[in-house]
């Protein structure tokens, strides 16, 4: 079946996602559906794969070989949205499910159908109270229409912890254990919830999908790159007039995106790219960035899960980095000897250099930085510790003056 004509969200327009948001509650399902209409018929596997729709969870993983995987494995298959973001730079799921739950739930639906899944479960982080009331709302008004076929949607509270968002933690929440990470093999979309084949998908990517699903592919082609198609939602935060989520055209300039959000607030120093787990950049070589892994691999970066911080030449990169390493090193799930140690490590060895007490504490860092990546069940430990690697980098001349017992912020 051909594409639904795109008056309603037309091609090169954006916000795509973000369209018809209200700012003082939820699009509901009849406004949802007069603006939309339902989700028709297509071949979804197919077209999520010609559109070149990358997973919006940190990992970018391609979403049309993800369907694949699972739509290759034996047995029913369960669907998970993962909508956690526990992450406190991130605001893009919450804000999706706040305001357009309809649209997340219509790409859950449209997935679990053409994967033949009786269930789609969608994991909401405790903390997401308005996040949480609108979900329900939405999955209810669903229910008593009966508009999903033979999907039953389900609601599931992860605790307010990090590493509950990691896809085996996921898995391991919903069929009843604690939601920590197990190791892999298997992947989820091998032994999954209870067993069964599971796709695990960021509330974003599902949203995406919705819309794919109703406007074709060439639609979606029609903002981004050839190699990275689509719009994305960044949570940007720190020295911008105006914080929060904002939706960009994959490959937009960085200098673009912030002038959308109103311009920076006071001189930026560095750009914290992708959120914890992400890379700080120094604002010279910010110059002219563009948002796309082409242009962000170049300078060791990536996306992640679309977190952008603007750090003010007032602020301390030093104190910065050492309280998110701290707060990464607190949300280890306690399982793996190097993650619980090395990153509690690494946190006081910043902490020391931020306090200026002219430790050296660089050669022990040099050398943990070096150890602990690749040696936990998840890759929590390899976020926390490329996101730290980072800061040494940029901030190394802030680095220089703490050993010396002055931190050069205080005089800016
Ligand atoms: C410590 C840790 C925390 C994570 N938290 C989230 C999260 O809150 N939301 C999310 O979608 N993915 C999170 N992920 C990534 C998931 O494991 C998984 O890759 C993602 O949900 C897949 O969805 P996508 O392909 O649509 O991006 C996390 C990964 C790690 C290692
Ligand atoms: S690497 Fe860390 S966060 Fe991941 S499972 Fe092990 S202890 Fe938990």
């Amino acid at each position: 079946m051909s594409a639904l004509p795109s008056e309603a969200l037309p091609a090169r327009r954006l916000p795509r996602l973000l369209a018809g948001l209200r700012a003082d509650g939820s699009v509901a399902l009849d406004e949802h559906l007069a603006r939309l209409g339902p989700l028709p018929r297509r071949d979804l596997l197919a077209d999520v794969e010609a559109s070149g729709l990358r997973g919006r969870g940190g990992a970018g993983f391609p979403t049309g070989a993800k369907l694949r995987s699972v739509a290759s494995q034996r047995g029913r298959v369960v669907v998970v949205v993962n909508a956690t973001e526990a992450e406190p730079i991130c605001a893009k799921d919450k804000v999706l499910l706040t305001h357009v739950p309809h649209l997340v739930l219509d790409g859950a639906v449209a997935t679990a159908t053409a994967l033949g899944a009786r269930e789609a479960y969608v994991v909401v982080g405790e903390r997401a109270v308005h996040a949480r009331q609108s979900l329900a709302r939405a999955v209810e008004a669903r229910a008593q229409r009966r508009i999903d076929g033979k999907v039953s949607l389900r609601v599931a509270v992860a605790p307010a912890a990090f590493v509950a968002g990691e896809e085996t933690a996921l898995v391991s929440f919903l069929s009843g254990r604690a939601a920590k990470p197990t190791l892999k093999p298997p992947l989820p979309f091998e032994r999954g919830v209870g067993g069964a084949p599971t796709l695990v998908q960021n509330a974003e990517t599902l949203a995406h999908v919705a819309l794919i699903a109703r406007f074709g592919p060439d639609w979606f082609r029609e903002v981004g790159t050839p190699a990275e198609p689509g719009s994305t939602l960044l949570t940007l935060s720190g020295a911008v007039r105006r914080p929060g989520v904002h939706e960009v055209a994959l490959g937009t300039p960085l200098d673009e995106v912030l002038a959308e959000a109103g311009g920076v607030s006071a001189r930026p120093q560095a750009f914290l790219l992708g959120g914890y787990f992400g890379t700080w950049i120094d604002a010279a070589r910010a110059q002219g960035l563009e948002l796309a892994s082409s242009s962000l691999r170049d300078v060791g970066a990536s996306l992640g899960a679309g977190a952008v911080v603007a750090l003010p030449v007032s602020a301390c990169g030093v104190a910065e980095t050492a309280r998110i390493a701290r707060w990464l090193a607190n949300e280890s799930a306690g399982q793996c000897g190097p993650c619980v140690h090395g990153l509690a490590a690494v946190a006081g060895a910043l902490e020391r250099l931020a306090a200026c007490d002219r430790t050296d504490t660089r050669p022990q860092l040099d050398r943990w930085l070096a150890q602990i990546p690749g040696r936990g069940a998840c890759r929590h430990p390899d976020g926390a510790t490329h996101f730290v690697a980072s800061a040494l980098e940029v901030f190394a001349h802030e680095v220089r003056h703490h050993l010396r017992g002055s931190c050069t912020a205080r005089l800016r």
